[in-house]
C-alpha cells in the first residue's frame, strides 16, 4: 500500500502477507504519529521507536536514523522487508530488542498503543527510561481503543499527560517529563494443575497469552492429551509460557521436547519455565526451519489475532509448515475455536483429521499423513 508523504512515496506491506484487503499496514493512529514528527524538526532529532509491528514508522522516518525496540521475529522480518522494498539500507536503522534500554537517551519517542494494555506499561517504562528532562513520548491509538488504563499508566511514569484532539477516529496521547522513580514490569504467575494432582507455577511476561490463569481452550487441550510410547520428539507450535510443554514434559519426560514463539516475552517466560536438558525454546515464526518430516508429535493452541484484529492467516500458514514438518506416522493436534472451521484448510494438508474431543466453544483436531 503506498503512503505518500511531503512529496515521498512510500510502499509499505503487512508481515506476514494476508489476503484480507482490509487489513492495512498502519492506521490514522500512525499517520498521526509521523505528522507530529515531522512537525518537530526531526533532523535534530533522535527518535526511538517503540511497537512499529510492520515497519511503517521506520521506514517512513529512515532518514532520521531511528532506533527501532522489536518484540517479535515477524516485525523484525516485517521492518527489514519494508526498507529493502524502499531501497533503504538497514545499516540506517538499530534494533534493539525489548528489555534492553537504547544507550543514548531519545528526544522522541513513539509508542503505537499495544491490545495489552499490560505490554503497554513495558512499552511505557522503556520509554521512560529512554527520557531526558524535554523529550516527548507520542502514544498513538484509535480512538475506539481508548481505555481509562491507558492513562492510569501514563500517570504512572510521566508527570504530564495531555491527549490531542480526535483525527479520522485516531488521537495521541502526548507525555512529557518522565518520572524516575518507574519500577519493572511485572511478572504474573499462572498455576498449571499437572494430572498427578500436583501444580507448577509457570512465570509470564506481560503482555504474553493468558495472562493470570492457563486459557480455557489450552486446559481443554491438555485434559484431552495423551502421548504415546513412540511419540519422542515433539513440539509446541505458539508456546507461549510454555504450558503445553511444560505438561507434555511431565508426560513424558524423556521426550525431546522443542518450543517455538514469536513474540520475545513469550520466549523468555518459556525459556524460565522449561529448565529441561531436552527441552529447547526457539525465538522464530517459523517452523521450516526444522528438518522435514521429524516430528512424531505436533501440538498448538495456534495464534487468532495480530493486534486487535483476528486472522487465520498465521495459523494456516503454521498448519502447512506443520504438514511438512510432521513425520510420516506422526500427529498433529490443535485445539481451536468452533467457529474458525480450520478443518476446511486442515483437509488439504492431511490424510485424516479427526475430532478428537469437543465441547459447547472448542475442537480439538488429531491429523496424521496416514
Ligand atoms: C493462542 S497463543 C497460545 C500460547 C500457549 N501455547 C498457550 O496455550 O497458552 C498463540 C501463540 O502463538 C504465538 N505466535 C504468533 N505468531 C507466531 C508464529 N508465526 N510463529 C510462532 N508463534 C507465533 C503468539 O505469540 C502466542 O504466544
Amino acid at each position: 500500500m503506498k503512503f505518500i508523504f511531503q512529496y515521498k512515496t512510500f510502499d509499505i506491506k503487512r508481515y506476514p502477507p494476508t489476503t484480507n484487503k482490509t487489513l492495512l499496514p498502519w492506521s490514522a493512529a500512525d499517520e498521526m504519529m509521523i505528522s507530529k514528527v515531522l512537525s518537530e524538526e526531526p533532523s535534530k532529532k533522535r527518535i526511538l521507536i517503540i511497537n512499529d509491528r510492520f515497519g511503517f514508522h521506520t521506514t517512513v522516518l529512515a532518514e532520521f536514523k531511528p532506533e527501532t525496540v522489536v518484540s517479535r521475529k515477524s516485525q523484525e522480518k516485517g521492518i527489514s522487508k519494508n526498507l529493502e522494498n524502499n531501497n533503504i539500507s538497514p545499516v540506517l536503522i538499530k534494533n534493539i530488542p525489548l528489555g534492553e534500554i537504547p544507550e543514548e537517551k531519545a528526544d522522541i519517542i513513539l509508542i503505537r498503543v499495544p491490545k495489552s494494555l499490560d505490554l503497554f506499561k513495558t512499552y511505557l517504562s522503556v520509554g521512560a527510561k529512554s527520557c531526558h528532562e524535554n523529550s516527548q513520548v507520542l502514544c498513538g491509538f484509535m480512538t475506539r481503543h481508548f481505555s481509562k488504563t491507558m492513562l492510569e499508566h501514563a500517570d504512572h511514569y510521566f508527570e504530564s499527560a495531555e491527549q490531542t484532539r480526535a483525527m479520522k477516529k485516531a488521537r495521541l496521547l502526548i507525555l512529557k517529563n518522565a518520572k524516575g522513580s518507574a519500577e519493572k514490569p511485572e511478572i504474573y504467575t499462572t498455576e498449571l494443575a499437572l494430572p498427578d494432582g500436583t501444580s507448577v507455577e509457570l512465570a509470564h511476561k506481560p503482555g504474553v497469552f493468558s495472562a493470570g490463569k492457563p486459557d480455557i481452550a489450552t486446559q481443554f487441550l491438555l485434559q484431552n492429551l495423551k502421548i504415546t510410547e513412540s511419540e519422542q520428539k515433539i513440539l509446541d507450535v505458539g508456546c507461549g509460557n510454555g504450558i503445553i510443554s511444560r505438561f507434555a514434559h511431565h508426560l513424558k519426560p524423556d521426550a525431546e521436547i522443542h518450543a517455538v514463539d514469536d513474540f520475545l516475552p513469550a520466549v523468555e517466560s518459556a525459556r524460565a519455565n522449561l529448565g529441561f536438558e531436552n527441552i529447547t525454546v526457539h525465538y522464530s515464526d517459523t517452523i521450516s526451519t526444522f528438518e522435514k518430516n521429524y516430528f512424531d508429535l505436533i501440538i498448538t493452541n495456534p495464534p487468532f489475532h495480530i493486534e486487535h484484529v483476528n486472522t487465520t492467516d498465521v495459523a494456516v500458514h503454521l498448519f502447512k509448515e506443520a504438514a511438512e514438518t510432521l513425520s510420516e506416522s506422526g500427529r498433529f493436534l490443535c485445539v481451536a475455536n468452533r467457529h474458525l472451521n480450520y478443518r476446511t484448510h486442515l483437509v488439504k494438508l492431511f490424510k485424516s483429521v479427526n475430532v478428537l474431543n469437543e465441547n459447547e466453544r472448542f475442537e480439538i483436531y488429531e491429523c496424521r499423513h496416514v
